[in-house]
């Protein structure tokens, strides 16, 4: 029966990171895949992380099933993180969300209960988008439109032709929005742009599905949620895919949630209600660890002091890298490079072409995107002369 199956091709951006780890240059630089790094070049564990770890494994006494919208406190300081503690919202009772395994899990979650309520509906995505949106929310059967969102010229937002394009965009229909730190152009929304969106929705009537993968790394937890905040208190129906991965350092212990904030609470809960039977017909119950670790931290007053501080060291960090990046490459390269400033969390287009970063592959190991996204948390203090140097000669400096 499976014989016949061909090998397929790896994913590119795994498939790079794999050729960036082949190579034996030791002076090889890989800014492929997107985790944070710090100035080793190690994707570290966060201190709060490891004490509530630690705590949790003495206090274990059974592997039992979560229950299967997870851990209760995870679920409240998810909401409480993505919405602010003073959400009208909360207060009123009209979220309900379930923890879902990482981020990915948050979306095709929140893709099956858009296909339950409308199924084939169209979903705008930004162009570019993350392109595991397209076989995440695709699969299910969900069809797609694209909104236009970069400006390769200008390297910001081409926030006209994304009004523009939306204006299509229909009662039936969702519309994805990165929450914040585009990934992968890094160019976001100003809260004015955000604004005119939320007109946009009352108007048309069309429901936001925000993905939030990155809140805390671009300028700090509440002010990179400000955008889906404000979508939140002026619309009667929003989806919410929150991922743990890149700001509690959760990789490969798959936490997210998906949050459903709803015209009222029995809205609320019949949305959780459909979010448990399609998570039932996919992996049953989400899993522990990385859970109920997060769920400690944001809780706990003493571990979320710690972890908030750390992440904002990381932030401060990624942006004090956008600054120095952008002397180095204007140096090297006697181009303009400020959008690299401008640009939020850990992604950003140089504005390379595919034969140029082959180029700085195969002829200074130095490893992104063939579309030019870099990871600028890859950079540190001992790469970085060679990046930059490396761009110029490929720009022809
Ligand atoms: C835009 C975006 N959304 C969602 C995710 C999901 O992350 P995870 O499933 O690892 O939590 C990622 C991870 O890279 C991402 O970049």
């Amino acid at each position: 029966m499976l014989e016949a199956l061909p090998r397929l091709l790896d994913d590119p951006i795994l498939g790079l990171a794999a050729a960036c780890r082949a190579d034996p240059n030791p002076g090889k630089v890989d800014l492929t895949v997107g985790i944070y790094m710090d100035e080793q070049g190690v994707c570290p564990v966060f201190d709060a992380v490891r004490q509530a770890q630690r705590l949790l494994i003495e206090a274990e006494t059974t592997k039992a099933y979560m229950p299967p919208a997870g851990d209760a406190s995870f679920n409240s300081g998810m909401q409480q993180l993505v919405l602010g503690e003073g959400s009208e919202a909360l207060r009123t009772g009209r979220v309900s969300s379930v923890q879902t395994p990482g981020g990915c899990g948050a979306l095709r979650i929140g893709a099956e209960v858009i296909n339950a309520a409308k199924p084939g509906a169209r979903v705008w995505v930004s162009d570019p988008t993350w392109p595991v949106h397209i076989p995440l929310l695709g699969s299910v059967g969900l069809q797609f439109e694209t909104y236009r969102y970069y400006d390769a010229s200008s390297h910001g937002v081409d926030f006209e032709g994304m009004v523009a394009d939306l204006k299509s965009a229909t009662r039936d229909d969702v519309v994805l929005l990165h929450g914040c730190c585009h990934n992968p152009c890094g160019a976001d929304l100003s809260i004015e742009q955000w604004a005119v969106i939320a007109d946009m929705a009352e108007q048309q009537g069309f429901m936001p599905f925000v993905d939030i993968a990155y809140q805390g790394l671009g300028d700090g937890l509440d002010r990179d949620a400000a955008g889906l905040r404000l979508l939140v208190d002026r619309l009667p129906e929003i989806i919410v895919a929150a991922s743990c991965s890149k700001n509690l350092g959760l990789y490969r212990e798959r936490t997210g949630a998906t949050l459903f904030i709803c015209n009222d609470s029995s809205s609320a809960q019949a949305l959780q209600s459909q979010a448990l039977v399609a998570a039932r017909r996919v992996y049953s119950m989400p899993p522990a660890h990385g859970a109920l670790i997060a769920g400690r931290v944001l809780t706990d007053a003493t571990l979320r002091l710690s972890w908030e501080s750390e992440l904002q060291g990381m932030c401060r960090r990624i942006n004090g890298l956008r600054s120095a990046l952008r002397e180095k490459l204007e140096l090297a390269a006697d181009r303009d490079f400020s959008f690299i400033e401008h640009e939020k969390g850990m992604f950003s287009f140089l504005g390379l072409s595919g034969e140029q970063t082959r180029r700085l592959r195969a002829e200074h190991s130095v490893y992104m995107l063939d579309s030019s996204r870099i990871n600028v948390a890859g950079v540190n203090a001992a790469n970085i002369d060679t990046l930059a140097r490396a761009v110029g000669q490929v720009l022809g400096h």
